[in-house]
């Protein structure tokens, strides 16, 4: 199968993504790396994938004449904090990394994000390799260089922008994801196709069996698609200052509200996502932004995929509007990203809450009409 490959533009900064399947092969000669300021790096990773994974990669790495250590964290978000990192710091101190050391992240968006975190801060900085292993890091996470920790009172509140040298998207690890993760990150890929219009959607929809079959010459298509348009967003405001990459979190203020309100438990992060698509849909559509024919086909596409849509019978409105306004990604009055149009975008600053409250009851209910 061809790989894709792309390139996130950033002057000094810039790196690629390689997006395809059996890009990382035991004995595979490593030609997809940068040149690493040194020869010595350690793979951070976790219980759960190290077994099914992490040989390969060491072996590919020592092919390509790089030593490695293995660094396995404990699996869940919960673990995604200082004390891990602080774990983590000391481990690649042990490693005798120094300066010209890289760290390579081998995992979904908790390994990516505190690897991530660790080589912006080891030593001021040591080079990054992303090696996503699932849908959501490979289309979202892995890309763009936002990483962290989270505190006890609020998720991803400590972290930097520091871009990784390579991101090498496999899809060959998705073959061992399971089910409601994938799931999750098809929630991220609606998304993509909510925010990039009608080529995308188009594609999604004519190939949703093979994707749900985990075909991988499909993922690969999907992943670059995917990883095309979040890049684009990157490029155009890297720091995340100048509103253009706040797009990228349609259906995440409501989604973050959600999983607050459950206290992440029981609900699943790309499923609070989901919901909160389609109350963001819901909210255009009212708002006369969206046409009635745009609505109903982005609620098909959600459909399509199986995601959750409605919003929990016994989520009380006021209650999720309060926890909307707390968001660290909200502005100043009650801001959430709404669509014009599929594929057109915006950051609404001042969201009519009594609108919204009609729209959360309302999406307690199916919308799409049969
Ligand atoms: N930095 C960013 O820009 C960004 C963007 C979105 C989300 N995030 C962060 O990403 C995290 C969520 O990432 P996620 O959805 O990838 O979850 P995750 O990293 O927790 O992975 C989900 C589960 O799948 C397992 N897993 C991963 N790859 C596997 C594979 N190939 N085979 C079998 N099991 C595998 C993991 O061990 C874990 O149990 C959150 O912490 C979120 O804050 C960061």
């Amino acid at each position: 199968m061809t790989s894709h490959k792309l390139t996130v533009s950033l002057g000094s900064r810039s790196y690629s993504i390689y997006i395809g399947s059996g890009l990382i092969k035991a004995g595979g000669d490593g030609l997809l790396l940068p040149r690493l300021r040194g020869d010595k790096g350690v793979v951070v990773t976790n219980t759960t994938i190290a077994p099914l994974h992490l040989r390969r990669v060491q072996e590919w790495l020592a092919t390509a004449g790089y030593e490695s250590t293995a660094i396995i964290l404990p699996d869940g978000e919960e673990y995604k904090n200082h004390e891990v990192l602080q774990r983590l710091y000391q481990e690649i101190f042990k490693a005798g990394l120094q300066r010209n050391g890289f760290i390579c992240a081998l995992g979904g968006g908790v390994v990516g994000d505190l690897a991530g975190f660790a080589a912006a801060t080891y030593m001021r900085g040591i080079d990054l390799i992303q090696l996503p292993t699932t849908i959501l890091a490979q289309v979202d996470s892995a890309i763009g260089g936002k990483n962290g920790v989270n505190l006890e009172v609020g998720k991803n509140l400590i972290g930097t922008t520091y871009q990784p040298r390579v991101v090498i998207s496999d899809v060959d690890f998705i073959a061992t994801l399971p089910e409601r993760e994938c799931l999750c990150g098809l929630g991220e890929v609606v998304k993509y196709g909510l925010l990039a219009g009608d080529d995308f959607i188009s594609f999604l929809e004519l190939n949703q069996a093979d994707i749900m079959k985990r075909n991988p010459r499909s993922l690969a298509i999907m992943a670059h698609s995917c990883s095309r348009i979040k890049a684009d967003y990157v490029v155009r405001d890297e720091y995340d200052l100048l509103g253009v990459r706040a797009v990228l979190n349609l259906g995440h203020t409501m989604g973050h509200a959600l999983e607050k309100m459950y206290a992440y438990q029981n609900l699943a992060h790309g499923e609070a996502v989901a919901i909160g698509l389609t109350c963001a849909l819901s909210l255009s559509f009212s708002m006369k932004l969206l046409s009635e024919n745009g609505f109903q086909r982005a609620l098909q596409l959600l459909q399509l995929y199986s995601l959750p849509m409605l919003v929990p019978v016994e989520a009380d409105p006021d209650e999720l509007i309060d926890l909307m306004r707390r968001d660290k990604k909200a502005g100043r009055g009650l801001s959430m990203i709404l669509l014009r149009a599929l594929g057109d975008p915006y950051l609404e600053e001042n969201v009519d809450v009594e609108l919204l409250r009609e729209t959360l009851k309302r999406c307690k209910k199916p919308l799409i009409i049969s």
